[in-house]
């Protein structure tokens, strides 16, 4: 089944390269969310290999939402994650495809089709970029670290914006960045480019892979508050390890 994913995230991936600055029809789904042909393209492409090798799995996609089945297979699958850069010609941007059996995460792929970076993680077997074994940073220090967030799209009506923390952790930290792709934020916090990564209002398709990947790495994932991460909850912290109780201090200090 890896072997499907990773042919799969590549096919997915080369049409994105494919269709990079071309004409792209561009809609919204909310004031900032947008949604191009592009990720209704690859989405296609995907559930469609899906459901001729595997026609009885699950698969929960950002586009088409959850075709539900009485499967212990759920693929989790975002078809291109970080569309706002996309439709900005802005190369940072992923295939991302994960696969639970019983609710638990069993295999991870994140394609970066313009670096052409493949990271894949299968539980208990470790973490891989191009097939070469990753591990997390060895950064002892929030002020030594490079932490990565992004923002949620509802952030001009929700209180949940997300600058408190970027604020609390620039104070901290040697360098902050936001990047578009939550995939690859937890793929560069398994292959130790980033240190720490915190994210609120994420969906199960942005971090199912990358979180898995990230944890084969040696990563902790947690909740804000320390405890167990689940991709159905909406919030994220992933470390090396050594700055995770540092980054829920700076959390913790945030929450009103
Ligand atoms: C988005 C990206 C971004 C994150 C957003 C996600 P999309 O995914 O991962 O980094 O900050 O919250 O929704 O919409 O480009 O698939
Ligand atoms: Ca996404
Ligand atoms: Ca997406």
């Amino acid at each position: 089944m890896l072997n499907f994913a990773v042919r799969v995230a590549q096919d997915a991936g080369r049409l994105l390269r494919d269709r990079l600055g071309t004409r792209i029809d561009i809609s919204l789904k909310g004031a900032i969310n947008l949604v191009t042909d592009v990720d209704l393209a690859s989405e296609r492409l995907i559930r469609e290999a899906i459901a001729s090798h595997y026609p009885k799995h699950q698969v929960l996609a950002e586009e088409g939402g959850l075709a539900e089945s009485s499967s212990e297979y759920r693929w989790i699958v975002d078809p291109l994650d970080g569309t706002s850069n996309y439709a900005h010609s802005y190369p940072v941007f992923a295939v991302s495809i994960g696969l639970e059996c019983r609710g638990e995460l069993i295999l991870g792929v994140v394609y970066d089709p313009i670096r052409e970076e493949l990271f894949t993680a299968e539980r208990g077997g470790g973490a891989a970029l191009n097939n070469r074994p990753i591990r997390v940073s060895s950064t002892a220090e929030l002020g030594s670290s490079m932490l990565s967030t992004g923002f949620p799209y509802d952030i001009k009506t929700s209180k949940l914006t997300n600058l408190n923390h970027w604020a609390n952790f620039a104070m901290k930290a040697q360098a902050l960045r936001r990047d578009g792709a939550a995939s690859l934020d937890l793929c560069y916090i398994a292959c130790g480019r980033f240190d720490g990564f915190w994210e609120l209002n994420l969906g199960p398709w942005d971090t199912a892979a990358g979180a898995l990947i990230a944890r084969e790495a040696g990563a902790r994932v947690t909740d804000f508050a320390g405890g167990a991460f689940s991709v159905y909850k909406p919030e994220i912290i992933a470390s090396n390890g050594l700055i995770h109780d540092a980054m829920i201090d700076v959390i913790r200090a945030g929450v009103a």
